[in-house]
């Protein structure tokens, strides 16, 4: 990742930790998206509109999206899970959808850092190590999420605190 982009992410991170307004709507998802990668793709905050080799059909993606949401907000209101569980469910569906092009990895992580600690909990670690090379932790990464799809949330729950 240049530096530039890394910059600019860092910016998304400012600007989301200064939000006192619901995270949990279509609306909040994309601007973040947008805060994040608004200087490095111009359709920053757009979702994908055509299908990729990973991710749901592009047409479901605003329905989908609005499901994951309004499933967090019950999750939250019934205290369905721990708050470590719950973000950790929700960064698992948002990337499993796959809503925009590219950096779903990164945003779908803030987005899962930013409910935790609204949730009264620290941000998570993700490994303590950068995700982007192709390295042991990235692995383990990936093999956590595959976990996750076949319903098993403990090795994304350890991971994030690792
Ligand atoms: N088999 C897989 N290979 C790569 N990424 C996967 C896979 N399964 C799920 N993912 C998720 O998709 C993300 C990659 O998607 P995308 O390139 O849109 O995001 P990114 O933020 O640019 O990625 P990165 O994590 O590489 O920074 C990963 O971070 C991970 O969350
Ligand atoms: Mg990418």
């Amino acid at each position: 990742m240049n530096e530039w982009e890394q910059q600019n992410i860092q910016h998304g991170d400012d600007w989301a930790r200064k939000q006192r307004k619901e995270i949990l709507n279509e609306a909040f998802v994309r601007q973040l998206h947008k805060q994040m990668f608004g200087e490095t793709w111009r359709w920053a905050g757009e979702f994908r509109k055509s299908d990729k080799n990973i991710g749901i059909d592009w047409f479901k993606i605003s329905i989908e999206v609005k499901k994951l949401l309004d499933d967090v907000h019950y999750q939250i209101e019934h205290a369905s899970y721990a708050p470590d569980e719950l973000a950790v469910r929700l960064h698992h569906r948002l990337v499993f959808i796959h809503a925009f092009p590219n950096g779903n990895g990164r945003h779908a992580r803030l987005m899962a850092d930013l409910l935790v600690e609204r949730l009264g909990r620290p941000r998570f670690s993700w490994g303590s190590r950068s995700l982007v090379d192709d390295n042991e932790t990235r692995q383990r990464y990936l093999a956590a999420l595959q976990a996750a799809d076949a319903r098993d949330y403990a090795p994304l729950l350890a991971f994030a605190r690792s």
